[in-house]
């Protein structure tokens, strides 16, 4: 048995992806926004074991899911899942920031460096990605014109990068990323043409199989099978400018491994 958190899991795949796990006999804690989202989330798993609550939006409520969720763990896992889809409009998030990046990228920045590290991490990421542009001169949007499908695109080719990054950094932890397909949730909306089930399946494998295939680290799955990412993911500048504007905003650095034993420190 593993014990695994998924972020945003009061909906959708996360929610998905928790009962698949629960299901399984694996303990499962919980991630809502609010109190009245956790309130839906226990309703809708109700063997999970807890929810965490916090608005991804928000660098203080962020760091308040991390403190929650190091007082609950160690996990064995941890599925970053939560995101936002294409906005029609450019959001502000209460700490001046883009909303889609806030929520899609420097949330799981800020939670994988914060939370202690589990064996497995798992970054939701999007077949959309691959139309994803690595450019870190306009990261909030302020200067170009606001294209939500590209701003989505881009947060999520940076989820693919920050799973391969972390894989690289922090060797004795599996990271990999997972396109689920466009699948009929809220985001992917009712038309969706992949399969809703097949969509959480991948996560809840990397995050608890013992598969030889699952036992990896630093690729980019779809439906259980690896698949070719944005080159930029794996290009280690790229990773590092990351990395570098995610602590600028935050002031958290992202922990290190040590060389000898691969164990991260702070
Ligand atoms: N659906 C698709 O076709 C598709 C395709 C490719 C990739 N993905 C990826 O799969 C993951 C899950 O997507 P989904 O389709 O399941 O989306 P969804 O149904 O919209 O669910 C998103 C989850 O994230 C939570 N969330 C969003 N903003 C949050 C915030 N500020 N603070 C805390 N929680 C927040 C939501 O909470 P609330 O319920 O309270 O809003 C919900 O639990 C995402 O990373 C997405 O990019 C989805």
């Amino acid at each position: 048995m593993s014990t695994i958190l998924i972020t945003g899991s009061s909906a959708g795949l996360g929610l998905l992806a928790a009962k698949g796990l629960l299901a399984e006999g694996h303990e499962v804690v919980l991630h809502a926004r609010n109190k009245e989202r956790a309130d839906d989330a226990w309703a809708a798993a109700p063997n999970a074991s807890a929810v965490v609550i916090g608005d991804l939006s928000s660098i203080a409520q962020t760091r308040d899911v991390a403190d929650q969720a190091n007082r609950l763990g160690p996990f064995d896992a941890v599925i970053h899942n939560a995101a936002v889809g294409d906005r029609e409009r450019r959001v502000e998030t209460v700490d001046g920031l883009e909303h889609i990046f806030a929520i899609n990228v420097l949330a799981p920045y800020l939670l994988t460096a914060l939370i202690e590290p589990p064996q497995r991490l798992v970054y939701l990421s999007s077949g959309m990605h691959l139309g994803g542009d690595p450019d870190f001169s306009d990261l909030q949007w302020t200067r170009r014109r606001w294209d939500g499908s590209r701003a989505y695109s881009d947060s999520k080719l940076f989820d693919t990068m920050l799973a391969f990054a972390v894989a690289r950094i922090w060797p004795a932890v599996q990271s990999n990323a997972v396109d689920p397909g466009w699948v009929p949730t809220r985001m992917g909306g009712r038309g969706a043409p992949d399969d809703l089930e097949l969509g959480a399946e991948t996560q809840v494998w990397l995050a608890t199989s013992q598969d030889a295939t699952a036992m990896v680290t630093g690729a980019y799955f779809h439906h259980k099978r690896k698949r070719q990412a944005h080159p930029a993911a794996r290009n280690i500048a790229a990773q590092e400018r990351l990395f570098g504007a995610c602590e600028v905003i935050t002031g958290t650095p992202m922990p290190q491994a040590s060389a000898e034993n691969g164990t991260t420190y702070k």
